[in-house]
């Protein structure tokens, strides 16, 4: 594809597509093909918002129109992976926001139908885009850390808001992968071959009592095949420290020769020396492109995120890369969150390979 031709995005879900019309609207790489959803109230509000000529209410007929070259998924979680089968099948390429699906029931299904469309799927994890997270794999893949030995990652939010949706009461929303897939791919970013997982989790009564019965306070430990391992901890029901005392997505990296903290969306602390070198811990803070990041009323959108990883997809399509966290990449992390979930009620060490065997999906991602 011509790298001076602008990408058409078609929007599926206009809540958390709000971020996705900005990044498109403010971007030299995108333009706006259609907006979709449900909700026509919603519809005109973004309309009003955006300046924007029309809208759809059937993906149906989005998915018609020839000129769009990208359909940008973010439906409730349940709805993913048949979204992505509807777009793949009609031959457009797919940005899709996470959690890429909440089991793996139609893990062979997207697989299959990517195959025939030959198309790219890409899973929007939006954390690995923060200003703090991008400096920290740039230190990462500089090799500044040495030989990594542990990653600690958490998401902490009191985002008992989020049970007055009704798409959280319906089957196949949990915390685990709604929330703490943030700081499981983050974890997984760095340590892409996790084997065994061990955790607890706990469901608090801010959460049953509201009918919500999955874990809201979840605590595991990753470990991969070379034994380096990862910790990732995450609380979502009851009140939560605000900054300075907590960030609400962290990220730190210990290595041989550095250690690093990401405390997203703005500050970084690194620490590469010589052995008995303790004082030099450096703070890089990024405050100032909080504008690009929040561009709404609160901080509850995080456009820049959502411009960040749109513009790496649209360069890697231009240049017939495949982008990252890919389908497979997506469908690994939604494998090691099943082999999690197992060790929730089986109280042991739990193997992704075990997980990865009985949906009969080795073969596809890790031949
Ligand atoms: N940082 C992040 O990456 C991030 C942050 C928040 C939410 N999300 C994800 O974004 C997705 C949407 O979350 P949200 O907070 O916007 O939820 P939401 O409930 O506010 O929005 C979902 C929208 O999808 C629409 N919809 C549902 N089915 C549809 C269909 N068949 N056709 C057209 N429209 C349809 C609904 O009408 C609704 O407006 C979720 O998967 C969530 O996990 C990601």
């Amino acid at each position: 594809m011509s790298e001076n031709k602008k990408l058409r995005m078609g929007v599926l879900g206009l809540g958390e597509g709000r971020s996705v019309i900005s990044a498109v609207q403010q971007s030299s790489l995108w333009e706006l093909g259609a907006v979709c959803d449900l909700n026509e109230q919603l519809c005109r509000e973004r309309m009003a918002e955006f300046h924007l000529p029309d809208y759809l209410t059937d993906y149906e007929e989005m998915l018609r129109d020839e000129s769009i070259d990208v359909i940008g998924i973010y439906t409730p979680d349940q709805l993913h992976a048949r979204h992505i089968i509807m777009a793949l099948e009609a031959g457009k390429h797919v940005v899709c926001t996470k959690p890429l699906m909440v089991d793996l029931t139609m893990a062979r299904d997207l697989i299959r139908a990517q195959k025939e469309s030959g198309r790219q799927v890409f899973i929007g994890q939006s954390s690995r885009y923060f200003e703090a997270a991008m400096h920290q794999r740039r230190d990462f893949e500089k090799g500044r850390h040495g030989e990594l030995v542990t990653v600690e990652t958490h998401y902490v939010s009191d985002s008992r808001w989020f049970l007055e949706r009704a798409w959280s009461h319906r089957e196949g929303f949990s915390w685990m992968y709604n929330f703490l897939i943030h700081a499981v791919d983050l974890a997984l970013w760095y340590l892409p071959r996790v084997e065994e997982v061990y955790g607890v989790g706990v469901c608090s009564s801010n959460s049953a009592s509201r009918g919500v019965m999955a874990p809201d306070a979840l605590k595991f430990i990753l470990k991969d095949q070379s034994g380096v391992c990862a910790s990732i901890n995450g609380n979502y029901a009851v009140p939560a420290l605000s900054k300075p005392a907590e960030h609400f997505i962290s990220c730190t990296l210990r290595g041989t020769s550095g250690a690093s903290k990401a405390e997203c969306p703005f500050d970084y602390y690194h620490h590469f020396s010589e052995p008995g070198i303790y004082n030099t811990t450096v703070h890089e803070n990024y405050d100032e492109r909080r504008p690009y990041y929040y561009r709404f009323e609160g901080d509850t959108h995080h456009a820049g995120e959502y411009q960040n990883y749109l513009e790496y997809f649209a360069r890697c399509i231009q240049k017939g890369e495949t982008p990252l966290p890919d389908l497979k990449e997506g469908i690994r992390t939604i494998a090691v969150m099943e082999a999690m979930n197992r060790c929730l009620s089986s109280g042991q060490v739990e193997r992704v390979s075990d997980v990865l065997d009985a949906w009969g999906l080795k073969e596809d991602i890790e031949p």
